[in-house]
């Protein structure tokens, strides 16, 4: 009894001990030997698929799918919500550029992606020079838009004295890129030629259109895609992502 008392005991002080000293960082994390452009770009793009299906231990949510219960858009003259929303594909971003500049703390990320967005909508107010009052199904394709970010870092240390990267502030573009494809039905109530004619509008005007309506949605999802960042951060020590010693701060 004694004995295997003991031995259970060493096994519980055996996995403690290998538990403290495990790596956090999930296996699909390749850290460079170096800040080199090469390396960062295919880390990351080694990266991006499971990533973005969310790491629920660490408290890292899921990017692809990503859920928008609910978004409320303010456009001139007509007020849109999107609700119980699905935007998928970024799983599939292609990475075109990443370069670390440790000293200066600096960040840069440049991907290309094809983003689908689909969900319910309301739409009240005025559109063109109808009044609008739609609600129904949507659907948004965006091909080959390119995304840049540009992220201010900062270091800090955790709770047990580990370093890790933080998020200070961030500046992006994004460009629509090749197309903007809009499924929307039931624009104007009870008139579908009108809701036809209208989204044929949309769609022949896509550049245009986007360009007005798509920066709250841009806004929002960048938002949620640092956010999401910040808590990887958060959870994995700089050490385990990247073997380059980090600068002094
Ligand atoms: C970094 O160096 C280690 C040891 O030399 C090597 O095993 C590893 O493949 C290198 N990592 C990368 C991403 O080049
Ligand atoms: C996006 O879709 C287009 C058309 O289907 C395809 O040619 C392109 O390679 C895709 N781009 C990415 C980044 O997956
Ligand atoms: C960004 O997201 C965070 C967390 O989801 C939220 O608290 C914050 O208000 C958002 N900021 C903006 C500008 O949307």
């Amino acid at each position: 009894m004694c004995e295997r008392h003991a031995l259970v005991f060493t096994f519980v002080v055996v996995a403690a001990f290998i538990d403290c000293t495990a790596r956090l960082a999930p296996d699909f994390i390749h850290p460079c030997n170096s800040t080199e452009s090469s390396c960062l770009i295919k880390a990351t793009q080694d990266a991006i698929p499971d990533f973005s299906k969310g790491l629920p231990d660490l408290g890292v949510p899921s990017l692809d799918p990503f859920i928008i219960d609910e978004l409320p858009i303010q456009l001139p003259g007509v007020k849109v919500t999107f609700l119980d929303g699905k935007v998928t594909g970024l799983r599939k971003c292609q990475v075109l550029n990443v370069e670390a500049y440790l000293e200066k703390n600096i960040f840069i990320l440049e991907v290309r992606c094809n983003i689908t967005i689909k969900g319910k909508y309301t739409a009240v107010g005025r559109l063109l020079l109808f009044p609008i009052n739609g609600e129904g199904d949507s659907k948004i394709k965006i091909v080959n838009s390119i995304i840049k970010m540009n992220i201010k870092t900062r270091y800090f240390k955790d709770a047990d004295g580990r370093d890790h990267f933080g998020i200070k502030s961030y500046r992006y573009t994004f460009d629509y890129g090749d197309r903007v494809h809009y499924s929307i039905n039931n624009l104007f109530k009870g008139n579908p030629e009108l809701s036809n004619t209208v989204l044929q509008f949309l769609n022949e005007n896509w550049r245009v259109v986007t360009e007005e309506f798509g920066q709250p949605v841009v806004d929002y999802a960048m938002n949620v895609t640092i956010e999401t960042a910040r808590k990887f951060f958060d959870a994995i020590p700089y050490d385990e992502l990247l073997y380059v010693p980090i600068p002094n701060y």
